[in-house]
């Protein structure tokens, strides 16, 4: 059994710098056509200097491949239309961090009143970029998304022309708002198409699948499958790949993040191919993401085919997730 795919896209990518960044941008610019990167380096991204000069290192690591890496800014409610405009194409979204909330988060909003926010949302209106939120409050850890959802809502009441990507979502509460709302759209990880919180944390601790927002309950999981699994037109893929060495995994005081960039693609033939949707793949890879974007990625094409692959131990001091287990799936040809 094989299956083509046109020009995958990741909507939710952690890159990194230096080493880390030349280690895994190959491991996403080989089978994926291009990525949302996120900005929450150290520090941050927040001027158009440091954007470009991270962007020509990104595409230095990842030379020779047909990838496009699509640009993001750290929110800054300091940000005025000007300064946005600036950036013409070279930014194609803008990041919003609650503050403290996840991984180099420290400079994000700590406050989400209208009247402080409205400049910089009203400016990326005007210019037609999508605002991507990581959704959650700093409240009980399994119930931080779902108090996020009313945020969600009143920014998306007040702003009807502003694209707001609910990012990673993780429950039954983000997928149904997301069909409440015009304006509000999602991503949707590999690893919350496939874990609970079970797989975490009821046995011995996986600190490889410690993320944030952490996985949640089996009809939390059902929901998000629902809607991957029909294509439905709200919900891209966006793996939220966020490597960590392995040291700062396995450690006491676990860093956040699973690293499932490089198998993402196959691990997800296998899953669609489960649930008999394996035609409702290319929609949510990249059709409903080059639509919610508007964006035309390069033209990529990936082969897959039945065939097992095994995943490696390690990239570099990386452990990715189901390390050292088989996919049933494998890339055959990427054209
Ligand atoms: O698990 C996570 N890791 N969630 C995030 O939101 C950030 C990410 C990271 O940068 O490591
Ligand atoms: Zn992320």
């Amino acid at each position: 059994m094989e299956i083509t795919l046109k020009s995958p896209l990741d909507m939710h990518l952690h890159l990194r710098d230096g080493d880390m960044l030349r280690t895994v941008a190959p491991l996403s610019s080989q089978s994926f056509a291009g990525a949302i990167v996120m900005p929450n380096l150290v520090p941050p991204v927040t001027t158009k200097d440091s954007l470009l000069s991270y962007k020509e290192r990104i595409l230095e690591a990842t030379k020779g491949d047909v990838f496009t890496p699509y640009m993001t800014l750290f929110f800054k409610s300091t940000y005025d239309y000007d300064f946005l405009a600036d950036f013409g194409d070279t930014l194609t979204a803008i990041k919003l961090y609650p503050a403290g909330i996840t991984t180099n988060s420290e400079g994000g909003v700590s406050g989400f009143e209208l009247d402080t926010l409205r400049p910089t949302l009203e400016a990326m209106s005007e210019l037609g970029l999508p605002l991507c939120i990581h959704g959650e409050t700093n409240g009980f850890v399994m119930d931080r998304e779902a108090q996020f959802v009313p945020i969600y809502e009143k920014l998306a009441n007040a702003f009807p022309k502003l694209k707001i990507i609910m990012e990673h979502i993780t429950t039954k509460e983000s997928v149904e708002a997301l069909e409440r709302y015009e304006n509000l759209y999602a991503t949707i990880t590999l690893h919350h198409l496939l874990i609970t919180l079970d797989d975490v944390a009821g046995g011995m601790l996986k600190p490889h699948l410690f993320c944030k927002p952490i996985a949640k309950r089996p009809h939390d999981k059902e929901a998000l499958l629902e809607v991957a699994l029909e294509g439905n037109p709200k919900v891209m893929f966006g793996s939220d790949s966020a490597p960590h060495p392995q040291h700062a995994k396995e450690s006491c005081g676990c860093a956040a993040g699973v690293f499932s960039a490089p198998l993402a693609l196959i691990a997800l033939a296998e899953l669609f191919e489960k649930h008999n949707a394996l035609k409702k793949l290319q929609n949510f890879v990249s059709n409903n993401a080059q639509k919610i974007y508007s964006i035309t990625p390069a033209e990529k094409t990936i082969l897959l085919k039945k065939q097992p692959t095994l995943i490696p131990a390690k990239y570099g001091n990386v452990v990715p997730m189901l390390a050292n287990e088989e996919v049933l799936w494998s890339i055959e040809q990427i054209r």
